[in-house]
């Protein structure tokens, strides 16, 4: 066992701490699988609406999205993605997590389940209620936000205890930072919307900042330091791993998500320079894991092929010409997905599914291969459906086949979820790895 596995494991918790971070963190896992199911649903009739026009009952495409988006950002990852930092953190620091975690964890939950129907009428415009007109949308995104300002001082406030810092924590300090960031451009958005301001470019700018930076800053780091706390506790770990660098080279990267015609060429080569210094920096990590393959689930080496794709896809962005064409089809979807449903949400229900105890049983295993077909072919219709103009095939073609593959990764989670809530979900089962 490495240096990261000893630190883990000279600072055992006690069976007691550990028994409480287990019980103090599941409900929280649970919540982030339900939200996964109902956000991942919600996609897929987005996906069919695609594929053969939105149902009467949910016509309101662009805020069922943001239904969508904001339920998979809150509930699903930013949720789940705190219940594991503070379980890792507290067998780190060998105490238990206090009560103001809980308080938290649970405001964060509900606020992240409200985004769904906040959004789904009117996403981020005004919703009548009795005599009043009310942004529920930009109402609930707002105070998610301070929730997550809320977790980051909990979190400096509880991992100031720790005499060294780990190489997991130093990437969740690093993504904590990027998250307080990325709140900024939530923020703005809000503000856009209480100041009535029309400034496109503006609204951009913060709408990037949010949606990009949360995604490839908060998400990536905060995941790789989870994925290297888990095979920290099985093998030793890399010597030096890029980790304050990757964020800083991430920082800048949201410009690359508005249109090429609000940016000038100087900030847009900036941001593809830094954007190919995190490619390759995430590449670093990725032959870091590659060397540590046989520890690895199928589920998580799904995963990291992703975020090794997402790495080469930001030096191709590098090629002069690629992006302003890039911005003109619909292969953001497909970026967006590719990170998130590829990358972010393969790791993170393999972490899940190891931490619920149901890893060892051989009907999960099954689960995660259809898991891994599902997103597949969802992803590789997505990545036809941006490069249409070089394929022989209908753009509805396309459009169908992802849409029944995309009730693939719904039915897994599904399972999931009911393994969780149903009484064979005994609680004496659930054997998290120290
Ligand atoms: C079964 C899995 C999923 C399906 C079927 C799905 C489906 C969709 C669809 C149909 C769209 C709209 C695309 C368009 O406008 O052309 C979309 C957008 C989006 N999805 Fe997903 N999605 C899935 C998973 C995820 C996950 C896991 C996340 C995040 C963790 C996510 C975040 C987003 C975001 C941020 C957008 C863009 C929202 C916007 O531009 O307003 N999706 N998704």
């Amino acid at each position: 066992m490495g240096a990261m596995g000893e630190q883990l494991s000279t600072r055992r918790a006690p069976h007691l701490v550990l028994q409480a971070s287990q019980l103090a963190t599941r409900p929280y896992l649970v919540i982030a699988l339900l939200s996964l199911f109902v956000a991942a649903a919600t996609g897929s009739l987005l996906r069919f609406g695609l594929g053969w026009g939105m149902p009467a009952w949910a016509a309101n495409f662009t805020a069922i999205r943001h239904a969508h988006s904001h339920l998979m950002y809150f509930g699903w990852a930013t949720l789940a993605l705190m219940a594991l930092i503070w379980h890792f953190l507290s067998l780190y620091s060998g105490q238990a997590l206090p009560r103001s975690v809980q308080w938290q964890m649970s405001v964060s939950a509900l606020l992240a389940l409200l985004s769904f129907p906040a959004f789904w009428a009117n996403g981020y415009g005004l919703t009548q209620i009795g005599s009043a007109s009310l942004p529920l949308g930009a109402m609930v995104a707002t105070l998610n936000g301070i929730t997550w300002f809320v977790f980051a001082w909990l979190y400096w406030r509880e991992s100031r205890v720790l005499a060294v810092r780990p190489l997991p924590v130093q990437m969740w300090d690093s993504a904590i930072l990027l998250l307080v960031l990325a709140a900024g451009g939530a923020l703005g958005l809000v503000a856009m919307v209480a100041s009535a301001s029309q400034s496109i470019l503006l609204q951009q700018a913060f709408l990037h900042l949010f949606l990009d930076l949360f995604a490839v800053g908060w998400f990536t780091l905060a995941l790789l330091g989870l994925l290297w706390a888990w095979v920290g506790q099985r093998t030793e770990l890399p010597k030096r791993l890029p980790v304050l660098s990757l964020a800083l080279a991430i920082a800048p990267t949201f410009f690359l998500g508005m249109p090429p015609s609000l940016i000038a060429s100087s900030l847009f080569w900036g941001a593809a320079i830094a954007n190919g210094l995190a490619g390759l920096l995430l590449f670093w990590h990725v032959a870091g894991l590659l060397s540590r393959w046989v520890h690895l689930t199928w589920l998580m080496r799904f995963g990291v092929a992703m975020l090794a794709a997402h790495g080469l896809m930001t030096l191709v962005a590098l090629w002069p010409g690629v992006w302003i064409w890039s911005a003109q089809t619909q292969l953001r979807v497909y970026f967006l997905h590719n990170l998130l449903l590829g990358w972010l949400s393969s790791v993170l229900l393999a972490l899940i599914v190891d931490y619920l105890g149901l890893g060892q049983t051989k009907w999960v295993r099954w689960l995660g291969w259809f898991w891994i077909v599902g997103v597949g072919v969802l992803l590789t219709a997505l990545l036809g459906l941006g490069m249409l103009q070089f394929l022989p095939v209908s753009s509805l073609a396309l459009l169908r086949v992802g849409a029944w593959g995309s009730l693939i990764p719904v039915g897994v989670a599904g399972v999931v979820v009911l393994w969780c809530l149903l009484p064979i979900a005994d609680a004496s089962r659930l054997t998290p790895s120290v």
